[in-house]
């Protein structure tokens, strides 16, 4: 351990990247004591509700998956010494208030001392504007590696490179349009974890056949505003097959998985240093896909299930799917004759 820490400390400093860790502690949002949401919910009920029963916002200090990295991170003997939970909490939310991030985290704080009227018309009202652009999600939604500078999560720059910001349409017109009996700006920020139909019909399986011992099909990313999975490597869409004979026994399995890899900080492991491999499925993008089959004429499969699944994982940058904590029902099931 006594080489360790230096190595360490040479690695970062001659990365100069000192500025960079400390930029990961800035807060993504205005400072200052928070009431919490139950102070909007007494006026702004229908939101309320779709934050806290919908968003993945409402648990982003909460979950257990978050409360375990950063333990894990603080308490590391090595990682502990330049990663702290300032780091996490700067997009997570407050640690105090434990709402994740909540309405004052995005619409800024309540004054203090003065009738609510007052933070809508000094605070809430003129922040709107700059809130109703892409750039506002990307301070939370776009981030770096700490010493390598790739980028973690690029929902944002996919954004940017895709159809639907060449039209004009940005993340809010997606996420928060409004829905049948909304009054207001959709809130639920729908999330896998909490509704596990969101993704139907964003993913398509086409083209499938088989030709000179491989299986050939064609899977789409239909959703015009970024790649699938959207954000860093935490999502990991996988694609899995079942090969079958005729009485539909199985006889082999694949599975092709799309995500973002990180391989690790060298000795330290778990930090993500450098994007090794990036197979997300970038928006409206046609992949054709090949899976050799075996020439053993005993294993020459009749049918195939093909089912798509989104995993997750937390302190894992390798796309390792066994390591998971929690997988998706089918997003897409279909069985095939070859
Ligand atoms: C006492 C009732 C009340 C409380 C409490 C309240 N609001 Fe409002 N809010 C309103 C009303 C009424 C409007 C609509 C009138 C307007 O647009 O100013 C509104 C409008 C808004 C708007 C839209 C402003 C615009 O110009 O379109 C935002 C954003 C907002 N509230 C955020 C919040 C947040 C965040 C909280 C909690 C910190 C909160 N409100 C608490 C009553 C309230
Ligand atoms: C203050 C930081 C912050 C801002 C600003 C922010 N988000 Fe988030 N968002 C988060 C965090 C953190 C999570 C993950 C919460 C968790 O699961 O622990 C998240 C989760 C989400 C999710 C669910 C993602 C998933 O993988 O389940 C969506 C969708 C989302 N945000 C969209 C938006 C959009 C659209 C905007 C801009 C209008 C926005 N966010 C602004 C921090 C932010
Ligand atoms: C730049 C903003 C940002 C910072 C800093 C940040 N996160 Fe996140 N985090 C997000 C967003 C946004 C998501 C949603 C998934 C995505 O889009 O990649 C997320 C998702 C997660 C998830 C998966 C969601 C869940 O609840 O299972 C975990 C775990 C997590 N973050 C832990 C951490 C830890 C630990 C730290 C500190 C070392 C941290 N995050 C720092 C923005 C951030
Ligand atoms: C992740 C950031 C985020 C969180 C969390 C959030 N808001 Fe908003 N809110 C926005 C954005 C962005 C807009 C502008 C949306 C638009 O007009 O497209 C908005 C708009 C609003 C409006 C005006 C809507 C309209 O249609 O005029 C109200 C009211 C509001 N928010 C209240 C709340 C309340 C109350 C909470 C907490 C329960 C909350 N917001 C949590 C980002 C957020
Ligand atoms: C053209 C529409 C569109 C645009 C533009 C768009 N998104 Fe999405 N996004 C979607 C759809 C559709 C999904 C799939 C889940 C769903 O239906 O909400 C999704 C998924 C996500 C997820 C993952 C949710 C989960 O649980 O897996 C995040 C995070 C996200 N978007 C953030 C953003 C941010 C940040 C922006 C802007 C930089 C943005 N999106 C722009 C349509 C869009």
């Amino acid at each position: 351990m006594v080489m360790v820490i230096p190595f360490l400390v040479m690695l970062v400093a001659s990365c100069s990247t000192f500025d960079n860790i400390n930029d990961l502690r800035k807060l993504r949002y205005q400072g200052g004591s928070q009431k919490g949401a139950e102070v909007c919910a007494s006026c702004h009920e229908q939101v309320y509700n779709q934050w806290s029963k919908r968003s993945r916002h409402s648990l982003a200090t909460k979950s257990k998956p978050f409360r375990h990295a950063v333990k894990t991170y603080s308490n590391h003997f090595i990682i502990g010494q330049f990663m702290d939970e300032t780091m996490c909490y700067s997009c997570h939310g407050r640690k105090e208030v434990n709402e994740g991030v909540n309405c004052e985290t995005c619409h800024g704080t309540v004054l203090p001392g003065v009738p609510i009227e007052k933070t809508h018309s000094d605070k809430f009202t003129p922040r709107l504007k700059e809130m109703r652009k892409p750039d506002f999600c990307a301070r939370c939604h776009q981030s770096k590696t700490p010493i390598s500078g790739d980028a973690l999560s690029s929902t944002f720059t996919d954004w940017q490179a895709s159809k639907a910001a060449a039209s004009g349409k940005t993340c809010q017109s997606c996420h928060m349009k409004k829905r049948n009996g909304d009054e207001r700006a959709y809130h639920g920020f729908d999330t896998f974890i909490r509704d596990e139909s969101i993704y139907q019909g964003d993913i398509t399986i086409s083209r499938i056949r088989t030709s000179r011992r491989e299986l050939r099909l064609t899977i789409e990313n239909r959703i015009g505003g970024h790649s699938i999975p959207a954000g860093g490597p935490t999502r990991i869409l996988a694609l899995e097959l079942s090969f079958r004979d005729r009485e539909g026994g199985e006889l082999f399995t694949r599975r092709i998985t799309f995500a973002k890899r990180f391989s690790l900080l060298p000795i330290v492991g778990t930090v993500p240093f450098m994007l090794s491999e990036n197979t997300q499925l970038r928006s409206n993008e046609k992949r054709v896909l090949r899976v050799a089959l075996p020439e053993d004429i005993l294993l020459q499969p009749k049918r195939v299930v093909i089912v798509l699944r989104m995993y997750e994982v937390s302190e894992e940058y390798e796309g390792n799917v066994d390591k998971a904590h929690w997988v998706s029902k089918p997003i897409l099931k279909r069985e095939v004759g070859l």
